[in-house]
């Protein structure tokens, strides 16, 4: 499963589902990580804020694997936005990592108030084309973000990296992503476990013999996303792995449609700054 991969708009690939550390701490990252690794995960979705970007780059050493079967991600932070700041707060980012490059780099949160992602996005575009950064991309834009972004500078986001789980499904914006050649990546994928409990969760959870959370998240393997769930158990890294013997039915997807609420769990990015 970690092996399938996605196509994004650039030519490069991006494993499908991958490892989330928000919120593991930075003296555990590294074991996290490399723990991670070698069990098969091959994408780990790192930022600046999270404050373990040290532990990720050491994670990334110890698995022993070679460097370019590895997918890191990592994001500029919301008081980092802006062209000259976006410029050092990568390459800080890169010497934390020990990197001298990240496959992907996301713009955090759109943070319209500040009104500064367009001088970022240049700031991204210009790493790229210096090898800093492989792929850039954004999280938590809405359309109207999206859609300036591309309007001004004619660069389109490989990603979207938002809050995406059976609670708050998101059609409307995966389905814009479809039609700009942007691929969609959920985060809280499992939605600190409010839907594990609902009817539709438990019908395929008793059909498939598999947890509430592997359902879940074979939920958005089959609506054609990327997924990033934490774990910080070794047997929560290897649930969430285990996805490729069983596929869910229209049914049963048509059934988990039904449990979207539109909540979120995290911050309104229309006000979140
Ligand atoms: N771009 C953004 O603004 C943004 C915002 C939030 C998150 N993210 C990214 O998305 C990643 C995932 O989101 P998240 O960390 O909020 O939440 P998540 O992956 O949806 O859920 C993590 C929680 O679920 C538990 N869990 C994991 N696997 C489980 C399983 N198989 N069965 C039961 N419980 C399980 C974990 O506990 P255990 O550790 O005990 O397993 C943890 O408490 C983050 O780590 C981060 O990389 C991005």
């Amino acid at each position: 499963m970690p092996t399938q991969r996605l196509r994004l708009n650039d030519g490069h690939m991006i494993p499908r589902l991958g490892l989330g550390i928000w919120q593991v701490p930075a003296e555990t990252t590294a074991g996290t990580v490399a723990t991670a690794l070698r069990m098969g995960y091959r994408l780990v979705d790192g930022a600046a804020i999270y404050g373990n970007e040290a532990g990720l780059g050491e994670g990334v050493r110890q698995s022993g694997l070679p460097r370019d079967e590895i997918f890191v991600t990592t994001k500029v932070w919301n008081d980092d936005q802006g062209y000259d700041t976006t410029l050092r707060a990568v390459e800080a980012s890169l010497a934390r990592l020990g990197m001298g490059q990240v496959e992907l780099c996301l713009i955090h949160w759109p943070c319209p108030a500040r009104d500064r992602y367009l001088d970022t996005w240049r700031a991204l575009i210009r790493l790229r084309e210096e090898g800093r950064v492989r792929s850039i991309g954004v999280s938590n834009f809405m359309a109207e973000h999206l859609e300036r972004l591309v309007g001004e500078t004619g660069v389109v986001p490989v990603l979207n990296q938002i809050e995406l789980n059976p609670r708050l499904q998101q059609a409307e914006l995966r389905a814009l992503h479809d039609r700009m050649g942007i691929v969609t990546q959920s985060w809280t994928p499992l939605g600190q476990g409010r839907s594990f409990d609902a009817a539709p969760i438990r019908e395929a959870v008793a059909r498939t013999g598999k947890s509430p959370a592997q359902v879940i998240l074979r939920w958005h393997l089959q609506l054609g996303v990327s997924v990033i769930p934490r774990s910080t158990r070794a047997a929560g890294l290897a649930e969430n792995l285990d996805l490729a013997d069983f596929t869910l039915t229209d049914a049963e997807m048509a059934a988990i449609a039904t449990l979207d609420e539109g909540l979120r769990c995290g911050p309104d990015p229309m006000t979140f700054a």
